[in-house]
């Protein structure tokens, strides 16, 4: 393999897209492929001042604004993280990239359309971005047996007008899957929606 491939988990919270995201990491890790694993929001300025927005709500912000802060977070990301693993030949793996932006801002009242094109003008386009679906009422269910506290945009409406952006994302690189099922059943489907892009026998 001689270049870089990206390969995004998207979905609503509780689908199992982090827990496969890992378990292709493990995949690929058995086969010596280089890769890295990142995620977003990220852990820097912008991810931090997100994850307070989580946390203690959207009051006092703006859907624009909050929109301004995924796509900072994604730009720093980009630069720092994702461009230079791709030019050194890397897979990376992403749990979460823009149709996070476009489906969980564009929920907010945003064109999910508009929010996706205009990530395609600075972003790199994902070889592969594997959505994955589940019932919003199930993911809620997962959510609240696996955490505490739910985070602000954890509600069943908004994320059910989420999911429902996601599904209506086209294009040769969007892959959905039906988390339903064993966590290997599951990533069995995953290694069938990106095997085309290895050399390798992934299963
Ligand atoms: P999540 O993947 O749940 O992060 P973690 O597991 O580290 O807590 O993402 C946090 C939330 O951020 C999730 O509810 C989706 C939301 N989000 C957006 O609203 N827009 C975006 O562009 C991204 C990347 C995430």
């Amino acid at each position: 393999m001689n270049r870089g491939f990206l390969i995004v988990f998207e979905g609503i919270d509780g689908t199992g897209k982090s827990t496969q995201c890992r378990l292709l990491a493990e995949s690929l890790h058995e086969r010596h492929v280089p890769h890295i694993s990142l995620a977003e929001p990220t852990r820097g300025t912008w991810g931090m001042k997100i994850r307070k927005l989580l946390s203690e709500g959207r009051e006092g912000i703006s859907p624009q604004e909050e929109l301004s802060w995924f796509v900072n977070d994604r730009r720093e990301d980009i630069e720092r993280n994702i461009m230079p693993a791709l030019q050194s030949n890397k897979v990376v793996l992403m749990d979460r990239y823009y149709f996070s932006t476009a489906a969980y801002q564009g929920a907010l009242g945003l064109d999910p359309e508009q929010i996706r094109l205009e990530n395609e003008t600075f972003a790199p386009v994902p070889d592969r971005a594997l959505i994955f679906l589940t019932s919003p009422e199930i993911c809620l269910e997962r959510i609240e047996s696996s955490r505490d506290q739910k985070s602000a945009f954890e509600k069943l409406d908004y994320l059910q007008n989420v999911q429902n952006i996601f599904k209506s994302f086209t294009g040769p690189n969007i892959r959905f899957i039906d988390s339903v099922g064993s966590l290997s059943e599951v990533h069995e489907k995953v290694l069938a929606e990106i095997e085309d892009l290895f050399d390798l026998d992934l299963k």
